[in-house]
C-alpha cells in the first residue's frame, strides 16, 4: 500500500475503491471529502477529479463526448481551463489538435451561458486559473479537473525560497517514515529554506499540510464553502489547542548560509506553529546535539549534491564526513539523509536502510533508520 493510500485511510473519511496506479492512487468519494483530502494529504502533488471516461477514435466522437459534459456544473462561468493533453497508443495523438477541439466547446458553454460575462473574456482578471487534464490511452480518454491548483507541495508559508529547496511532499514523506511525534526533538542542520523544520513543526502540532493555503476547487459551483470552512476551522482549532496545552520541544534549524537563515526567521513569524523553530547560522560539523532519551531525537539532512556542488567537489567525500559526524555525535538518533545515489548512501556507512524517492528529475535514495554505529 502506498504512503498516499495509508494517509487516506488514516484520515478516517469514507473513501472507497482505493487503487494504486502508476504515479498515484485512485479512489471514490464525495466532493467534500476530496476537498478535505487536499487540505490533509502531505505527500501528494495534486488531486484530480475525474469528469468523464470514454472511447474516442476520431474527432467527431471526441467532440460529442465533450459536448455531453455539463461543464457549468463543475466550473465557474468565468473559468477558461488550461487544457493539458497526453496520449499513448491512440488514433488521436496530436495533443494540440485535441486541445483545440475541446477548448471552444468548453468556452462556449461557460461563457455563452452567462451573457453578462461575454465582454469580460479578454480581461485576464476575470479568468479563474484551472487546469483540465486529458489523458488518452488505447483510444480511451479520461478527463479530469485539477482540484488543487498550485501544486500541493506549495504550502503557502515560505517567505522566500533559497537555492535547491527540497519539496515539502518529500520532507513530509521522510518525516512520516521516521515516525516524527510531538515528543521528538528535531534537528535540521543544513536547513536551507527550512522545509524539514516547517513540515516537522506542522506535523508535531497536527496542523494539516494544506491548512494555510487556497485551492482551485474553492471557485467551483459545487464547493460547499461553509462545510469546508467548518472542517478547516476545527482542524486549526485542534492544532491551536495542541500548541497551547503541550510543551513541544524546540526545532533546531542550522545553515552556513546567513541569507537562508534570515529568510527562515521571517517565515517563522508567519504562523504560531513555526515559533518553535530556532534558525541559527552555523556549520553542521561544529554543532553539538541537545541531549535526548529513548531515541527521541530526529536528525534530517538534505546536503548539497550534483549540480548544487562545485564540479571539482567529490560528493562522496562530503557524505563520508557527514557519516563520521553523525556516528560521533548523533548515536541513537533517528536519521533521514537525502542521498543523490547509492555511492553516497554507502559513503555514509551508518548501517541505515534506503527509501527510494523521485525529486526534480533525479532518483534519490534516502538513508533512513536509527544511527547505531
Ligand atoms: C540542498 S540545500 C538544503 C535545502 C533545504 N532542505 C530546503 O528545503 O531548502 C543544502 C544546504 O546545506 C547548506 N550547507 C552546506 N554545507 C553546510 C555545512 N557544513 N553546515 C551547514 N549547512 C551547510 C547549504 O548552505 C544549503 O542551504
Amino acid at each position: 500500500m502506498s504512503q498516499k493510500a495509508e494517509e487516506l485511510f488514516s484520515a478516517h473519511y469514507k473513501i472507497n475503491d482505493i487503487k494504486v496506479r502508476s504515479g498515484g492512487i485512485e479512489f471514490k468519494t464525495r466532493l467534500k471529502t476530496a476537498c478535505l483530502a487536499n487540505i490533509l494529504m502531505g505527500s501528494s502533488t495534486r488531486i484530480l477529479m475525474r469528469l468523464a471516461s470514454f472511447k474516442a477514435d476520431g474527432f467527431r466522437r471526441l467532440e460529442e463526448q465533450i459536448k455531453a459534459i455539463d461543464w457549468e456544473l463543475y466550473l465557474p462561468l468565468q473559468a477558461l481551463p488550461d487544457i493539458r493533453v497526453t496520449t499513448h497508443k491512440s488514433r488521436l495523438y496530436h495533443s494540440t489538435a485535441i486541445a483545440d477541439r475541446i477548448s471552444p466547446i468548453v468556452h462556449d458553454r461557460l461563457f455563452l451561458k452567462d451573457a453578462s460575462r461575454r465582454h469580460d473574456i479578454t480581461d485576464p482578471a476575470a479568468i479563474t486559473p484551472q487546469t483540465l487534464m486529458v489523458r488518452g490511452e488505447n483510444n480511451r480518454f479520461e478527463l479530469s479537473l485539477d482540484m488543487s491548483g498550485t501544486p500541493l507541495y506549495k504550502r503557502g508559508v515560505k517567505e522566500k525560497i533559497v537555492k535547491a529547496p527540497l519539496r515539502e511532499t518529500l520532507a513530509f514523506a521522510i518525516l512520516t517514515r521516521l515516525g516524527l511525534s510531538e515528543k521528538d526533538t528535531l534537528v535540521d542542520p543544513m536547513c536551507g529554506s527550512g522545509t524539514f523544520s516547517l513540515e516537522g513543526a506542522m506535523m508535531q502540532c497536527a496542523l494539516p499540510p494544506g491548512a494555510l493555503r487556497s485551492f482551485a476547487f474553492e471557485t467551483w459551483p459545487g464547493f460547499e464553502e461553509k462545510s469546508i470552512a467548518y472542517a478547516r476551522n476545527k482542524l486549526m482549532a485542534a492544532a491551536g489547542a495542541c500548541m497551547d496545552t503541550r510543551p513541544l520541544p524546540p526545532i533546531s534549524a542550522r545553515d552556513l548560509d546567513r541569507t537562508a537563515i534570515d529568510h527562515l526567521k521571517q517565515t517563522c513569524t508567519r504562523h504560531k506553529a513555526f515559533q518553535r523553530i530556532c534558525p541559527v547560522c552555523d556549520d553542521f560539523f561544529n554543532i553539538k546535539p541537545p541531549p535526548v532519551t529513548n531515541h527521541q531525537g530526529v536528525v534530517v539532512l538534505n546536503p548539497p549534491y550534483g549540480i548544487r556542488l562545485d564540479r571539482n567537489d567529490d560528493v562522496t567525500v562530503l557524505y563520508k564526513e557527514i557519516g563520521h559526524k553523525l556516528a560521533a555525535d548523533f548515536k541513537g538518533w533517528r536519521a533521514g539523509i537525502v542521498c543523490p545515489g547509492r555511492k553516497e548512501f554507502q559513503a555514509l556507512n551508518l548501517g541505515l536502510s534506503t527509501m527510494p524517492l523521485f525529486h526534480g528529475g533525479l532518483d534519490l535514495y534516502t538513508a533512513i533508520g536509527v544511527i547505531s554505529r
